[in-house]
């Protein structure tokens, strides 16, 4: 079972400049949350409670603030610099020693998923004992992502970061599950033309030893981009509309943590006072009450 999760939240955003000159892109709000409160939830609603947090060097400060150890959420949060962006692998051999010698999940600290079964598969994902697993969406617009061709099995015959040429409309999400060799083969890859280590490349390795399997979430599930300000409006949007209409929150961090029995009213009411008087506050104060 993996109980390892990393959340790569470093990057420049260079795309949402100039709103990334001074604060990182995943500390900006989706609606009422930071970015990464949504790649945080999926970890934890994967039951991953030892999370790695990796930053921009000299960010640091800026998520302890939001973020300081999850003691408040009852899962433990740790952090490493990154000293540049050298590309998404750089991720395990950065957490090569909090991985130690388990099996681990990592989320892209930008990535955004809501769906009905979301839960049951992220747990069922964290199942993975040897191999890769990567999560597969169909999109519109293939050539913006890593796209995966399957076969009618369901298994992948092709991988390729940002496609040209179409290959497939399947893209690979922001979301992969790995055995404990990702330490061993990330160290293993080379830059690529552009200079950083790819995705692509790790996910290869995995693929020709014929242990690289795929998850689909469906039409009924969302992945939604935050790469553009655009997309941040829109995914803004996306959630404003589901809260708004239920009264539930997607990505109240002290919520999931409550409903798992990995903390007690005792803490939500320090984390509303940690909050202060706000609407974030209010809904937790609800859920005590
Ligand atoms: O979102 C899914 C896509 O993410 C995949 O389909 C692609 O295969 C994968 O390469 C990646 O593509 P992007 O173009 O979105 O990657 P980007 O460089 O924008 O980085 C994604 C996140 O990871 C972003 O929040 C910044 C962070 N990051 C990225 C790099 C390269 C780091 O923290 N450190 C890094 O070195």
């Amino acid at each position: 079972m993996i109980k390892k999760g990393i959340i790569l939240a470093g990057g420049k955003g260079t795309r949402m400049s100039p709103l990334t000159k001074a604060v990182n892109k995943q500390l900006l709000p989706i609606y009422d949350k930071p970015l990464i409160f949504y790649p945080l939830s999926i970890l934890m609603l994967a039951n991953i409670k030892d999370i790695l947090i990796i930053v921009n060097k000299g960010e640091l400060s800026q998520y302890k603030k939001i973020l300081p150890n999850g003691d408040n959420l009852g899962i433990k949060i740790t952090y490493k610099e990154q000293s540049k962006p050298k590309g998404l692998p750089d991720a395990f051999i950065l957490g090569e020693k909090f991985i130690e010698k388990k099996n681990v999940a990592m989320i892209l600290g930008d990535n955004f998923f809501y769906g009905q079964n979301l839960t049951k598969s992220l747990i069922q994902n964290t199942q993975l004992k040897k191999g890769a697993k990567v999560v597969l969406y169909k999109v519109l617009k293939p050539e913006s992502f890593g796209v995966a061709k399957t076969n009618k099995r369901n298994k992948i015959i092709q991988i390729k970061e940002k496609p040209k040429t179409f290959i497939s409309d399947l893209a690979i999400t922001g979301l992969y599950f790995f055995d404990n060799k990702v330490v061993e083969y990330a160290k293993k890859l080379k830059p690529s033309k552009r200079g950083e280590l790819e995705i692509v490349d790790l996910l290869n390795i995995y693929k020709r030893k014929n242990q690289l399997s795929a998850d689909l979430i469906g039409r009924g599930g969302a992945w939604l981009d935050t790469g553009s300000i655009d997309d941040f409006y829109k995914t803004s949007n996306f959630v404003s509309s589901i809260e708004n209409r239920q009264g539930f929150k997607i990505a109240c961090l002290e919520e999931i943590s409550l409903n798992k029995r990995w903390i007690s009213k005792k803490q939500i009411k320090e984390s509303i006072k940690f909050y202060g008087k706000c609407d974030y506050s209010k809904y937790l104060n609800n859920l005590i009450s």
